[in-house]
């Protein structure tokens, strides 16, 4: 059987100040096209995977948040984690959690926030993915062409034969920009895609081999997945999860990591600039959301406010001018990965 787990427990800062903690932009409709990420991404997924069987991890507090936008979901696809501790606890939850009901089961990990243009073709090279995991003990991941050094991204070296699928040679997450230049300019790298299929078998096995004192805590809890004890159970033992993403704790250490490159026009919406991407532009290249803006001898701005009608940008050129909610931020696009850090700040300032 198929299933699906949805990651929507980010918080997205480097989108802050439009992003906060309250309401991330997972829950956002970042490109005003009327449904937020996940409800993109649910829909997406279910052309594929029996609704039912599309499981959503998020933090506790988003419980509200995700019932009341995919109302087609009961609260047991709601994996809910008392704590943030990244995204390799979220997925050895699931994966066992769906193990008890179906040890044969393949599963596709999705990310909540990202963009696909092409639909038909990611749902095409899912099903690609599924069948290969069905037959072989291999974690997959999809390979997107990299078209820039971009040092918030895995990368991925693959043997290139004419097999479809690729194994993986090496994988090294979030790479110096250093790194991350050598690697795009050598022509033998994708990124990836953070989207991963495995069978819940292979992966549980990852678990066991990788990060085994993860796979003890969450393998004590065998007997409460999918009863009246699973509540309690997570609530009394998911903080003393290690706070690790899957890249960091699985991917950049298995031996059976293969690939399939994909070409169904992503973007992961990580950051202003990925948004600037996607947004329809002057011939200045300027982007904005909401208000009327004037651009005067200026270029590849990226612009959103909800309070402000008008806008007047003179003499600039690569900046992110961001208003939300009374909260202003002006930010050359070139340290965008620095928001981050900014928002921690602000939180003990303000
Ligand atoms: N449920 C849950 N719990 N979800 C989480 C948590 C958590 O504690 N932390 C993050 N997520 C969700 C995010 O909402 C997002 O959808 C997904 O997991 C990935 O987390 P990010 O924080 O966005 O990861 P990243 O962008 O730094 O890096 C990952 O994605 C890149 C592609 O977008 C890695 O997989 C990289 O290797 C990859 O290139
Ligand atoms: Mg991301």
């Amino acid at each position: 059987n198929y299933y699906a787990v949805i990651m929507a427990g980010g918080v997205g800062s480097r989108f802050w100040p439009v992003s906060t903690t309250q309401f991330p932009k997972q829950f956002h409709d970042m490109l005003g096209k009327g449904d937020s990420l996940l409800q993109r991404t649910f829909k997406r997924l279910s052309t594929l995977i029996p609704k039912e069987n599309i499981l959503i991890a998020t933090n506790a507090i988003y419980k509200e948040l995700v019932l009341e936008q995919l109302p087609e979901c009961t609260e047991k696809q709601l994996l809910l984690e008392p704590a943030m501790r990244n995204t390799a606890p979220c997925i050895l939850y699931a994966a066992l959690k769906i193990q008890q009901k179906d040890p044969n089961a393949v599963m596709v990990v999705a990310p909540s926030d990202h963009w696909i243009d092409n639909e038909q073709e990611f749902i095409n090279n899912i099903q690609t993915a599924f069948n290969a995991c069905e037959k072989e003990d291999i974690l997959m991941t999809l390979g997107i062409q990299p078209n820039s050094p971009n040092t918030g991204y895995g990368y991925i070296k693959f043997e290139n034969d004419d097999s479809e699928i690729k194994k993986v040679i090496n994988f090294t997450e979030k790479p110096d920009l250093e790194t991350a230049t050598k690697f795009v300019e050598s022509g033998d790298y994708v990124w990836n895609a953070g989207i991963f299929i495995w069978s819940v078998k292979s992966i549980v096995n990852a678990f066991e081999n990788y990060l085994p004192e993860m796979n003890t805590l969450f393998c004590e809890g065998n007997n409460a997945y999918n009863t009246n004890l699973e509540d309690d159970f997570i609530s009394n033992n998911y903080q003393k999860a290690e706070n690790i993403s899957i890249d960091y704790g699985i991917m950049q250490k298995a031996k059976n990591i293969y690939t399939l490159p994909v070409e169904f026009g992503w973007n992961d919406l990580g950051t202003w600039s990925s948004l600037h991407e996607k947004l329809e532009k002057d011939e200045d290249n300027n982007a904005v959301v909401n208000a009327k803006t004037i651009f005067n001898d200026s270029s590849g701005n990226m612009v959103s406010t909800t309070k402000y009608k008008h806008v007047v940008i003179q003499g600039l050129e690569d900046f992110i001018v961001v208003e939300k909610e009374d909260v202003l931020l002006i930010c050359p696009k070139k340290n965008e990965q620095d928001i981050k850090q900014i928002v921690s700040q602000v939180k003990e300032k303000f």
